[in-house]
């Protein structure tokens, strides 16, 4: 009865709405002390002896030690996919490639907890979106592509569709496991080869994927995964084995990569950073308009390529909206990534939260006016509090650059012309959010907007067949969907049509 309270002759009442905690168990996961390459079908030791420790971000403890490959590494790996390719892989029926699709997409649903629970321990982010959305997505990127496999000749008719090649692929640290299925399920699909490098932070998701293949009986080589840092992402870059490089992560690293690549004649897709634009105008549901700007800003702390860090409010509702938000904030609970009831978990890495930590004092020193709900963080671990910035001029980094945490600013405007010039004053141009009870102007402003996506009403969904990709310095070339095959296949155009 300690949480309950008599008054007067009333029934017992709660006297306070704290959450019990609800920890998801951790046993479901083992871990290895350390671990090698998977390469050629089989973990291996790395030619380099070199390793690094690995960090739960929400303890700052060491989980397990992975390998940092170096070149030898690479060109093994490299290797590997090619004679993979050469020698079975692109060969077999496009039927048998979809089989095996469907083994891992199915295999990830049966085992989708215990990579629930790895990826919230080795990232940070709550379970709750482990859970509900990185693991069910990333399975359902391997059905929607397993299906298009045999079917490569309806997809792009009278072009016939050939794969590529070996595939580099190097993903980010903010969906470890959803990055992953989105480069190499539809890889597989068009007939490549992989070789994946994970981020250095977010390396043991990828490791339990190995598992998953030699679960699933894919031939060895297939897919390689070799884990390090930039350095051996580099080295994948620059292999003269690898006739394909998509990359998902930093513009800085993605310009260097394009540099790199320039005159190869090896593809490339880049999908990197963002700094969306989330528009609320005056007709606008309000309070779902704020469980938007929540979930655009907040999801995974932030730290989302597509996050709606740049919030537009009409003017004649500013005040209404940003209390309900700050409201609405109060309400979020902060704390370890494995209690089923967190809403915003662990920042990934030291270094990311260095860089929140720069941008957020650069904005109060430039003239914004900074609120963060009271709350109450652990003592141990990368966190940082969800943060709103109002009175925020354009020019201030905070509405320039890419944050890449839960931190929002908030910018107003009168007419629809000025919000779509707002939105698209940014060197990116991923994506972007429009609320307003109008049909019609969601379609002339969605028109307008340089971004690759645009959610009206909503903000942060994801479905394996749409695209995503972005303008501008977010990139090229687009994952998901039917145009997420495209960058896998060579398409002969020689065939002329209706010839
Ligand atoms: P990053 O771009 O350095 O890392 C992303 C991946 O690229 C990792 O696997 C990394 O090992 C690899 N990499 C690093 N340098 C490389 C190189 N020279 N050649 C080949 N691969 C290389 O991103 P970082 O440093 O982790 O984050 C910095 C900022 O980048 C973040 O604060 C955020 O603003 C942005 N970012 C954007 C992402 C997105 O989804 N578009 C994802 C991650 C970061
Ligand atoms: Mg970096």
């Amino acid at each position: 009865m300690t949480d309950l309270e008599r008054r007067q002759d009333r029934s017992p009442v709660p006297s306070g709405w704290d959450y019990a905690p609800a920890p998801e168990a951790r046993d479901i996961v083992t871990l290895e002390e350390r671990y090698g390459l998977y390469v050629g079908g089989d973990l291996v030791e790395p030619r380099s002896g070199e390793y690094f420790p690995t960090l739960d971000p929400s303890r700052e403890e060491p989980l397990a030690e992975v390998a940092q490959a170096g070149k030898e590494d690479v060109d093994l790996a490299v290797r590997a996919a090619r004679d993979a390719f050469e020698n079975g892989w692109s060969d077999i029926s496009p039927a048998e490639r979809a089989k095996y699709l469907f083994r891992i997409a199915r295999i990830l649903q049966e085992r989708s907890r215990e990579f629930a629970v790895l990826e919230s321990l080795n990232g940070g982010k709550p379970i709750r979106e482990s859970r509900d959305v990185d693991l069910p997505l990333s399975a359902a990127h391997f059905f929607y592509y397993a299906g298009w496999a045999d079917k490569l000749e309806y997809a792009f008719p009278h072009r016939r569709p050939k794969p590529i090649g070996v595939a580099g692929q190097i993903i980010p640290w903010n969906f470890p496991l959803l990055m992953l299925a989105w480069k190499v399920a539809p890889a597989l699909a068009a007939g490549n080869t992989v070789v994946l490098k994970p981020a250095e932070t977010t390396p043991l998701s990828a490791l339990l994927f190995a598992d998953v293949l030699r679960q699933a009986e894919l031939p060895p080589g297939v897919v390689n995964i070799i884990t390090g840092d930039g350095s051996t992402g580099a080295e994948l870059v620059k292999n003269e084995g690898v006739d394909k490089i998509a990359f998902t992560g930093s513009t800085e690293v993605g310009k260097a990569i394009q540099r790199e690549l320039a005159g190869t004649g090896k593809k490339l897709t880049l999908e990197l950073g963002g700094k969306a634009a989330n528009i609320i105008f005056d007709d606008a549901a309000l309070d779902q308009a704020v469980e938007g700007i929540v979930n655009g800003i907040y999801f995974n702390q932030g730290h989302v390529c597509c996050a709606g860090s740049r919030l537009l409010v009409q003017e004649s509702i500013y005040e209404p909206v940003i209390e309900k938000l700050k409201q609405r904030l109060r309400t979020l609970r902060v704390g370890d990534p494995l209690d089923k009831n967190t809403d915003v978990g662990a920042i990934n890495s030291k270094q990311q939260l260095d860089k929140i930590k720069e941008l957020v004092a650069s904005g109060e020193e430039e003239g914004a006016e900074i609120y963060q709900p009271p709350c109450r963080l652990p003592e141990k671990g990368y966190w940082f509090v969800p943060t709103v910035f109002t009175n925020v001029a354009q020019s201030y980094r905070i509405a320039q650059e890419e944050i890449f945490g839960p931190v929002l600013s908030v910018l107003t405007f009168r007419t629809p012309d000025e919000a779509v010039e707002k939105a698209n004053n940014t060197p990116y141009g991923l994506s972007a959010g429009v609320w307003t009870e109008k049909g019609s102007r969601i379609l002339s402003i969605a028109q307008r907007l340089r971004a690759g996506v645009i959610w009206a009403n909503t903000y942060n969904r994801f479905d394996p067949t749409s695209p995503f990709g972005g303008y501008k310095e977010s990139g090229f070339g687009r994952e998901g969907g039917l145009h997420g095959l495209e960058p896998y296949l060579e398409l002969d155009d020689s065939e002329t049509r209706g010839g």
